[in-house]
C-alpha cells in the first residue's frame, strides 16, 4: 500500500517531506507511480484530468487546499472519500491576509500611495472600525477565524452562509433570502466561499450594487471587495464596471478567473485594486504532509476522517 503525491508545483517538496516524516512508508510522486495497483492514498492539488482514475485501489484523496473545486472538475474523479485541508497554519495565514487587506482599504492606502507617487502631503478622513461593517461571505472555518480577529479590532461583523449559523459577535444571514439584507448592511465584503455550481459568478455587478450605500461618506468612500475564495466566484469585467460607477471603492483580489492573471488584464493597472498571486494562505509543506499522514493513520486505525467533503454540494 503506497502513498502518492500528485499535481502541484510543490510536488517534490511534498514528496521529500512525506518521506522524512514517514520513512517507513512507500511514497511515490506522480508520474513515477510504479505499479498503479499499489496506490492507496493520494495527496492532490490540480492532478492532471483523469489521472486519479487509474488507481483502482485508491481509498482516500486528501486535498492540498481547503478548496476542492480542483478535484471536482475531473469527470473521472474516483468515488472515494475526499478530505479537504483544514489546519491552524492555513487559518492563521488567511486571517493575516484578510485583516491586512481590510485595514489597507479602510485606511485608504491606495489613495495614500497615489499621493506618495506625486509627493502630495494631505490628510484623508478615516473611518473608525466601529463605523465599518465587514460582511463575510462564507462564514465557515476561515470566515469565522477572520471574524474573530476583525472583531478584536473593533469592526462590526455580518456573516452569510448556506445553512443558518450562530457565531459569537456576528450577525448571521443565510441562504438566498438572507443575501440581500446581508449585502445592504456590508461596507467591506470579504469573500471566503468555495467555488461550486451554486457560487459560480456570484460576485457580479448586480450583487455589488446591493452593497451598503449608507456607509458611503468622505471617510470610507464606498464598498470594498476582498476576494480570497476562488476566481470563478467573480466576474472580473463587473468588478471594473463597479469600480468605475462607484458601487465599489476598492478591491483586493487573491484569486482570478484565469491564473496566473494574464498580463493584458486591466485589473493589473487599476489604482484601487490590490493584486496578490493566490498566496493569501499558502500553507507550509510540513503542515500539509503532517495532515495527510494524520488522515491515513485515522483511516488505518478505524477513526473517522476529518473535514470530509460532501460531493453532492461540492465543498
Ligand atoms: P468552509 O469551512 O467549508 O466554509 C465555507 C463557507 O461557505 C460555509 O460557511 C458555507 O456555508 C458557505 N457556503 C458554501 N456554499 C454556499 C452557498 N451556495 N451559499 C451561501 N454560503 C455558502 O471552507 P473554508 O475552509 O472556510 O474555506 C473557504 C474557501 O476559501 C475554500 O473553499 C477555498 O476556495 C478558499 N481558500 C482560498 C485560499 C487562498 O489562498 N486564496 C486558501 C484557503 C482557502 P455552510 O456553513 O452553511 O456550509
Ligand atoms: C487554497 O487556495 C486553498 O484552497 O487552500
Amino acid at each position: 500500500m503506497s502513498l502518492l503525491v500528485i499535481g502541484s508545483d510543490r510536488l517534490d517538496d511534498f514528496y521529500v517531506c512525506t518521506k522524512a516524516m514517514a520513512p517507513e512508508r512507500d511514497v511515490r510522486a506522480y508520474p513515477d507511480v510504479g505499479n498503479v495497483a499499489d496506490i492507496k492514498y493520494a495527496l492532490a492539488w490540480k492532478a492532471p484530468m483523469g489521472s486519479l482514475a487509474q488507481f483502482e485501489n485508491l481509498e482516500l484523496i486528501v486535498s492540498v487546499g481547503a478548496g476542492v473545486d480542483h478535484l471536482f472538475t475531473d469527470p473521472e474523479l474516483p468515488d472515494v472519500p475526499i478530505v479537504r485541508y483544514v489546519d491552524p497554519d492555513l487559518t492563521a495565514r488567511m486571517v493575516q491576509y484578510v485583516v491586512l487587506q481590510t485595514l489597507f482599504h479602510v485606511r485608504r492606502m491606495t489613495e495614500i500611495q497615489a499621493q506618495q507617487r506625486t509627493k502630495k502631503w494631505a490628510f484623508l478622513g478615516e473611518a473608525m472600525p466601529d463605523e465599518v461593517r465587514v460582511g463575510i461571505m462564507g462564514i465557515g472555518v476561515l470566515g469565522q477565524a477572520c471574524a474573530k480577529a476583525l472583531g478584536g479590532l473593533g469592526y462590526r461583523l455580518n456573516g452569510w452562509s448556506r445553512s443558518p449559523k450562530n457565531v459569537d459577535g456576528v450577525t448571521c444571514f443565510a441562504g438566498d433570502d438572507g443575501l440581500e439584507p446581508f449585502l445592504n448592511q456590508t461596507d467591506v465584503l470579504v469573500v471566503l466561499l468555495p467555488f461550486t455550481p451554486a457560487t459560480k459568478g456570484i460576485l457580479n455587478l448586480d450583487l455589488f450594487r446591493k452593497l451598503s450605500t449608507s456607509g458611503r461618506h468622505e471617510r470610507l468612500p464606498g464598498p470594498v471587495l476582498i476576494n480570497a475564495g476562488r476566481g470563478g466566484l467573480q466576474v472580473e469585467a463587473d468588478i471594473l464596471s463597479a469600480l468605475d460607477e462607484g458601487s465599489l471603492y476598492a478591491a483586493s483580489l487573491d484569486v482570478f478567473e484565469t491564473e496566473p492573471l494574464p498580463s493584458d488584464s486591466p485589473l493589473w493597472e487599476h489604482e484601487h485594486i490590490v493584486i496578490t498571486p493566490h498566496n493569501a494562505a499558502e500553507s507550509a509543506n510540513e503542515s500539509i504532509t503532517r495532515y495527510f499522514l494524520r488522515q491515513i493513520e485515522r483511516l488505518e486505525n478505524g477513526q473517522p476522517l476529518e473535514n470530509v467533503v460532501d460531493p453532492k454540494i461540492g465543498y
